[in-house]
């Protein structure tokens, strides 16, 4: 069967619900890098003056690359997780030296920047240059194994590959929106706690829903 009229719902709740963010109205590559990087381990709320204010100061990946370590760490003042701020600032001396100060486009190459993981590679690619990959993270586990009611333990090391083929079955073509549509779905409505199930654009399509077991999911073993 096919469950891709799924992410196509998504991407209709999407265009009319999505967030008002800085960083939804740009596809510099830049950009969105270092929003992916704060806002993975940051609520938005918390960390959005930062963003701003990092963004205002390094407002491209030269003027970053050409600031001390020092002054990029003062701007990271208050995120925690200080190692992101090291590896951001490396990262923009390596797309100087390594990719003529221009922002690799290719997944592939994306991933080869310091800090950056699948996940990054992932949102920056199909976010701004109509990459495939899903950015699959701990809203991905949440949402998926609620819609398919799958047991599949999140704490199992293969959680990334399965949840990623998984995401496959849902996925629409635009897949940029479909991941932003995955993490406000994620932290809007399908939330860890208390999830707004009734609000759901795609509560027909879940069957841990229909189930009445949606707090059964993610099924996660280990801490
Ligand atoms: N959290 C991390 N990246 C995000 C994005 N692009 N949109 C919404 N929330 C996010």
């Amino acid at each position: 069967s096919d469950f891709h009229h799924i992410g196509n719902k998504l991407l209709k709740w999407y265009d009319k619900n999505a967030r008002d963010l800085p960083f939804r109205k740009t596809k510099d590559p830049y950009k969105i890098w270092i929003c992916e990087i704060v806002f993975q381990q940051t609520r938005i709320a918390q960390g959005l003056n930062h963003y701003n204010n990092f963004i205002e100061r390094f407002p491209d990946v030269q003027t970053l690359a050409e600031s001390p370590e020092d002054e990029v760490l003062l701007y990271w003042k208050g995120l925690g997780y200080y190692s992101r701020a090291i590896n951001i600032h490396k990262a923009s001396q390596q797309i100087i030296n390594d990719y003529d100060g221009v922002f690799p486009s290719d997944y592939d190459e994306i991933l080869k920047l310091k800090g950056i993981g699948k996940y990054t590679a992932a949102a920056v690619s199909s976010i701004c240059f109509g990459g495939k990959m899903p950015a699959v993270d701990g809203n991905f586990y949440r949402v998926l194994s609620r819609i398919f009611a799958d047991d599949f333990d999140i704490s199992n090391s293969r959680a990334f590959n399965y949840f990623s083929e998984l995401s496959n079955l849902i996925m629409p073509e635009n897949v940029g929106d479909f991941n932003q549509a995955m993490m406000d779905l994620g932290s809007e409505i399908c939330k860890p706690k208390n999830p707004l199930c009734r609000e759901c654009p795609v509560n027909d399509d879940c069957l841990a829903f229909s189930l009445n077991k949606v707090s059964e999911f993610p099924v996660k073993t280990k801490k």
